[in-house]
């Protein structure tokens, strides 16, 4: 079995070797932190997101979605309250400069639950306690690092056009409530739903995708009548988990936080993380917040412009609806998946490496692999590519031997294997062999679409 210890580390180097995460600009040494999704992590990727939308948005008559744009004017940040409040508590080490989150630090140091204290709270507990960097050095004060990148429109770079790369998708739904109040015509409760890139100046980013200053989200802000919050916030906390289960999440490595106190962010009344045993420990995988009506009536405030519901059964009550939202990742959620489906077995004398993905998110459903490189297989070999990838994502390999091409298969989660052999070109059939249980079946050429068709569809 794998070590926990180093199962990031194989997972790290599987990805790499297979074309699932790719270091950000290798090339050219690398950017820290960066990572590029190769053919295998895009496939996965896009099969979450579409698999989350059809989930979350296509079989919702109370869901619809939208795609918002990642700048947008900068008053959206002051109204949400993320210029005046979206920021980390930043030391430097005064030797190295290196630099670290200050609460991050004195949890690591002391022990102690640090989130949310104010600037000279950290301050002072650093000096009482004589807490040094990890290189042994001495530290600067805390101050505040916005968790927003900056930049400018046009080209001169001055005060009047500085603009923000959104740090959550979740403001675009806000800004457009009217406009797709107005044109899907839902009624309470209803929901607008977004995946879209995201981006945060970290200061501690980290362990491979867990962390990254540009991210992905899949966000819902589901808007409700304020008296009936609670309900439909539990509700949607087990329609969350019901996607991990459906997604293939190792369900014994997730579970709920109640997120108190200082830990809730500036906009929420209620929080719940849901957590996953990382190897590098249990962290927040998903977030569902409460988040009162905060940001609509911040944004009727700041833009002067109505953002209220009028009731549809008594014209003359408006009211500015609360919401719940339920907030995740992309890439978290895909490392979370890759860490459930990651599997070692003995086989024999040997071993394999089996990514045991949900067929429907396999990026390869089936993989065609002709015995030999003879034209005599590899043309109808072709033909079966050409017919299966009229239904699916199917990979064509003749590189290698056989054991090693299904090892390979195996090691990228692709359910099953068809190898075309010398026997074919007499019977008209092919074997089948099964990812999981590595069974192997004869089958016919002519009832392979059927015969997959009841398989993974
Ligand atoms: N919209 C919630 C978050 O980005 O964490």
């Amino acid at each position: 079995m794998a070590d926990k210890n180093d199962t990031m580390e194989k997972l790290v180097s599987l990805s790499k070797r297979r074309g699932f995460v790719f270091p950000g600009s290798e090339i050219y040494g690398g950017l820290a932190n960066s990572w590029d999704l190769g053919p295998l992590g895009a496939q996965l990727s896009k099969n979450l997101k579409d698999d989350w939308w059809k989930t979350f948005v296509e079989t919702r008559q109370d869901m619809v979605g939208i795609d918002g744009s990642i700048i947008m004017n900068p008053k959206v940040w002051e109204a949400s309250g993320h210029v005046a409040t979206f920021h980390d508590p930043l030391v430097e080490d005064v030797k190295t400069h290196k630099r670290y989150r200050a609460d991050h630090l004195l949890e690591e140091a002391l022990g102690i639950e640090a989130g949310g204290m104010s600037l000279e709270e950290l301050g002072k507990i650093i000096k009482e306690k004589g807490v040094k960097s990890p290189d042994g050095n001495e530290l600067t004060a805390p101050k505040n690092f916005s968790g927003m990148f900056q930049t400018t429109i046009g080209p001169i770079q001055e005060e009047g056009n500085v603009v923000y790369l959104r740090p959550e998708t979740a403001q675009a739904i806000f800004v457009n409530f009217k406009n797709v109040l107005e044109t899907s015509r839902k009624r309470l409760p209803f929901g607008i739903a977004q995946i879209g890139k995201a981006f945060r100046n970290e200061i501690t980013p980290g362990n491979f995708i867990f962390r990254v200053l540009e991210f992905e989200q899949m966000e819902v802000e589901y808007f409700v009548e304020e008296d009936e919050w609670k309900p439909i916030f539990e509700e949607w906390a087990i329609f969350m988990e019901a996607w991990a289960k459906k997604i293939g999440l190792d369900l014994e490595k997730v579970s709920r936080l109640e997120v108190t106190g200082k830990e809730l962010a500036h906009y929420s009344k209620r929080t719940i993380d849901f957590e996953f045993d990382f190897p590098f420990g249990r962290k927040e995988l998903w977030g569902l917040a409460y988040r009162t009506n905060h940001d609509l009536s911040a944004h009727m405030e700041h833009s002067k412009q109505s953002l209220e519901y009028v009731d549809p059964n008594d014209q003359s009550r408006k009211i500015v609806p609360h919401v719940i939202e339920p907030s995740l990742g992309v890439g978290r959620t895909m490392l979370a998946l890759m860490l459930s489906a990651y599997t070692e077995e003995e086989v024999g004398d040997d071993s394999r490496v089996v990514m045991k993905f949900p067929y429907h998110l396999a990026p390869y459903k089936i993989a065609v692999l002709p015995l030999s490189k003879k034209d005599e297989l590899v043309e109808p070999s072709q033909k079966i590519v050409d017919e299966l990838t009229n239904h699916w994502n199917v990979e064509f390999d003749v590189t290698q031997s056989i054991g090693k091409r299904y090892r390979r298969q195996d090691e990228i989660g692709t359910p099953f294997c068809v190898t075309v052999d010398f026997d074919t070109l007499e019977d008209g059939a092919v074997t089948v062999r099964d990812r999981d249980t590595m069974e192997q079946e004869r089958i016919k050429i002519e009832e392979l679409v059927k015969y997959f068709e009841s398989k993974l569809n």
